[in-house]
């Protein structure tokens, strides 16, 4: 059949047609032959697998090709054997922790004969952060609801309690060890309301006002508001934060208060000797790391690291660390990172913690870009009055009651 010559030359191949739509696919797909060779692989593929380009892989064994996902080797390596293929599996890879959706299928020819096997993947690993964050703030929810009711509880008593010993004092005048004994009581009481004003202030939702906020002078009121609260001692710290990062949407006080709990966190767990990195950068894109509201389109972020070269925090530990009431210190009251998390999630940001047991511990806190300094103020929660957090907490300890 004849053609005109013009429609036919625009016409793509069926063969460089398909190379293009699998090469351009947000998937990523790799294929083998059944002698254990690389056919296929896209450009996502790489990325996400950090291989060189796609190219340069064909026809090599994939046992070398992935030597690094020795997770990914064993899918592809069980693919011919198996009487089930899986399909919408997830698998966290070992090597880089990220998580991975796939499908594996057998590539059949005409005769049902396998000839290869191919992989079709997504990284899950943004999607699978979301979904333990939402997890956690469910928890996080439960507790601080369970918390304040109980705290509303305790006050009435506690507040008979102080008013009764303060009567039976000013009977007693007489009576040196009475007066003690009462006085006591009355301390005693009033430590257990500071408590629990501190469970009340943790569960009021945090109100946010956005303003554009130097991540620098934050990180300087964190390090100040820190020395007064932890003992630094020998601790070498080293601050990298550019003079051009541009200000974050933030609350300055909140903020600083969330680089003070993680500063004294390390100062506790460094012990008075160590070294805490302090680091903020830029992210544009999402392969730097900057934040994706939508899924989809990077905005401008400011990503802080706090890193201490600490003990580093073990595996049983790790998933707790955010539950409020969580610690591990004799005198702690577990509530400063669920405070910091609050923050955070109130600034429409992202908390990361890393670790390495025996070499430290990095928080990442991750901030939108400022909004201009005539943006409107975020739409806060209904309750009033600043976030108190651990420093917070102390200072309730130290003040008399206020009701
Ligand atoms: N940088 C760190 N290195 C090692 N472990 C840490 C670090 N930061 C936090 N942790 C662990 O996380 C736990 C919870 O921390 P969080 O700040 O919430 O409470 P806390 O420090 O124990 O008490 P609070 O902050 O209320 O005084 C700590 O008890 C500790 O075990
Ligand atoms: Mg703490």
């Amino acid at each position: 059949m004849l053609m005109p010559r013009r429609a036919a030359k625009k016409k793509p191949g069926t063969d460089v047609f398909f190379r293009h739509m699998v090469g351009n696919m947000r998937n990523g797909v790799l294929a083998i032959a059944r002698d254990g060779s690389v056919v296929l692989v896209n450009e996502e593929a790489c990325r996400l697998f950090r291989l060189p380009p796609p190219l340069t892989l064909i026809g090599r064994p994939y046992a070398d090709v992935l030597g690094d996902h020795p997770d990914i080797v064993r899918v592809l390596g069980g693919a011919f054997g198996m009487a089930a293929l899986p399909n919408r599996a997830e698998l966290r890879l070992s090597s880089t922790d990220m998580v991975i959706g796939y499908t594996l299928s057998l590539v059949r020819q005409e005769d049902g004969e396998p000839v290869g096997a191919a992989l079709f993947f997504k990284d899950l690993t943004l999607v699978e952060q979301q979904e333990e964050r939402e997890r956690l703030r469910d928890r996080l929810a439960a507790v601080g609801e369970m918390a304040a009711v109980m705290a509303h509880e305790i006050k009435n008593p506690l507040a008979g309690i102080e008013v009764m010993a303060g009567l039976l004092r000013r009977k007693t005048k007489d009576n040196a060890d009475a007066q003690a004994l009462v006085g006591e009581i009355i301390n005693e009481a009033k430590l257990a309301n500071a408590i629990v004003q501190e469970v009340l202030s943790f569960v009021r939702p945090v109100k946010v006002q956005l303003f554009p906020t130097s991540v620098a002078d934050a990180l300087g009121s964190a390090l100040t508001l820190a020395d007064g609260e932890a003992q630094r001692g020998q601790i070498v710290i080293n601050m990298a934060v550019p003079t051009d990062l541009p200000p974050v949407g933030g609350d300055i006080h909140q903020l600083t208060q969330v680089f003070a709990n993680l500063l004294i966190n390390a100062y506790q767990a460094l012990d008075g000797q160590g070294r805490i990195d302090l680091s903020a950068r830029l992210a544009t894109t999402a392969a730097e790391g900057a934040l994706l509201p939508d899924g989809h389109q990077a905005v401008p972020t400011v990503i802080v690291d706090i890193a201490d070269n600490g003990p580093g925090v073990p595996p049983d530990v790790a998933e707790k660390i955010f539950n409020p009431f969580f610690t591990t210190k004799p005198k702690g009251s577990g509530l400063g990172l669920a405070v910091v998390r609050k923050i955070v999630d109130a600034h429409d940001g992202r908390i990361d913690m890393s670790t390495a047991e025996g070499r430290g511990t990095r928080f990442r806190v991750t901030l939108r870009v400022g909004p201009s300094p005539d943006a409107a103020v975020k739409p806060s929660s209904p309750q009033p009055g600043p976030q108190r957090g651990t420093r917070a907490g102390v200072e309730a300890l130290k003040s008399p009651r206020n009701d």
